[in-house]
């Protein structure tokens, strides 16, 4: 480019628009930043011990926290500045107001905040492997990312397992009393088995399988099946893209686990054909549109799209899969599921979960 070109370009634009640009920059570095201490502050447990004492000093809070005093020091400098815990100058006593820690402690759940902000180190890990995938094509498999089946557990305790009982299965309404009766229930791409756990745990008489990709995600469930001395809940690892079943399930469902399939048709072609006449899918997917223009206003439009870059889309395009993406979309999944045969399907939004809607059909 030319000097006089770029003479004319500079003149030529809007100084305010240009200026509230790096404004909202110089906001967006303060923020990512703030999510780094935030996830730090929930797994060193500074956010409760914080949420449990009056004023008090960095030395206190490291004593209580049994944490190293200068790192402790440093992080309540970040959540001073980013008006998250009150600093008092004189006294040099550090408080976090209860407004901000019904958010932000393990108490919180099934609302806690901070659960959600781990996620930003959890992709951070894969970054040089998805510069790579810009480059070279293909995706990041399930195993490369650390901490994945944790932190997705600790979020769909607070979105899924703990909203069940009152809000997820009421989507049905003989859901209940089929459960009760005894019934056989299949949960794809289960991760860490906690939300079957509750269902096996809560309807002794039915009978629930969990399948999932992941060895380490089935190693969990079955670990927790343990603990809760289950006998009516079976985990295997097992890819449901092979799964044959005919007519064998009342109820099939899934939590956040379409978009993310290497074939998400074939899937949801064996959900239905795996289903007794007459019975059940329910599943939870993102909310957001099919269409890029429809998500601008999406308050959480650009962590999806990111999460979708650097896990979801990547973990199916790393099996050579589709990479549908996060915001597959509701229209496209409305179509996906008819294609499949479900001709009745509902959608539904939940207020507790304002991230996902939830799918209700019969066979
Ligand atoms: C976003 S995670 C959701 C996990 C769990 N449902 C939850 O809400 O915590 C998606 C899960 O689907 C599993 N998954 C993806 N494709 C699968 C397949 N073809 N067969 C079985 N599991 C699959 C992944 O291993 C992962 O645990």
């Amino acid at each position: 480019m030319t000097a006089t070109t770029d003479t004319t370009l500079t003149r030529q634009l809007d100084e305010a628009k240009s200026q509230a640009f790096v404004d909202r920059f110089i906001n967006r570095l303060n923020e990512s930043a703030l999510m780094l201490s935030i996830s730090l502050g929930h797994r060193t447990g500074l956010f409760d011990v914080l949420g449990n004492l009056p004023p008090a000093t960095s030395q206190r809070i490291a004593e209580v926290a049994g944490l190293n005093e200068r790192y402790v020091r440093e992080w309540l400098g970040a959540m001073v500045t980013g008006r998250i815990v009150d600093y008092n100058s004189d006294q040099q006593t550090y408080r976090l107001p209860p407004e901000h820690a019904r958010w932000l402690t393990r108490d919180a759940a099934p609302e806690c905040l901070a659960v959600t902000a781990q996620w930003f180190s959890v992709l951070g890990r894969v970054e040089d492997d998805i510069v790579d995938r810009f480059k070279q094509g293909g995706g990041v498999h399930y195993h490369c990312f650390h901490r994945f089946h944790e932190v997705m557990a600790a979020e769909s305790s607070q979105t899924v397992v703990a909203a069940l009982e009152d809000h997820i299965l009421p989507l049905e309404p003989k859901l209940r009393s089929q459960l009760q009766r005894g019934i056989d229930v299949l949960e794809i791409g289960c991760g860490s088995g906690l939300a079957l756990c509750r269902l096996a745990t809560l309807f002794p008489q039915s009978r629930f399988n969990g399948y999932d990709l992941c060895d380490d995600a089935i190693a969990a469930a079955r670990r927790e099946a343990q603990r809760l001395e289950l006998t009516n809940v079976r985990f295997e690892a097992f890819d449901v893209t092979g799964l044959t079943d005919e007519e064998r399930y009342d109820l099939v469902c899934g939590f956040d686990v379409i978009h993310d399939q290497k074939a998400p048709a074939t899937v949801l072609d064996n959900v239905y054909r795996a289903l007794k006449r007459g019975g059940t899918m329910l599943f939870q997917d993102i909310a957001a549109s099919s269409y890029l223009e429809k998500n601008i206003e999406n308050p959480i439009g650009s962590f999806l799209y990111t999460i979708s870059t650097m896990h979801c889309m990547t973990v199916s395009l790393a099996q050579g899969g589709e990479g549908l993406g996060t915001c597959w979309g509701e229209e496209l999944a409305m179509k996906m599921f008819a294609e499949a045969g479900f001709t009745d399907v509902r959608m539904h939004k939940l207020p507790h979960d304002f991230m996902n809607n939830y799918y209700v059909a019969h066979k």
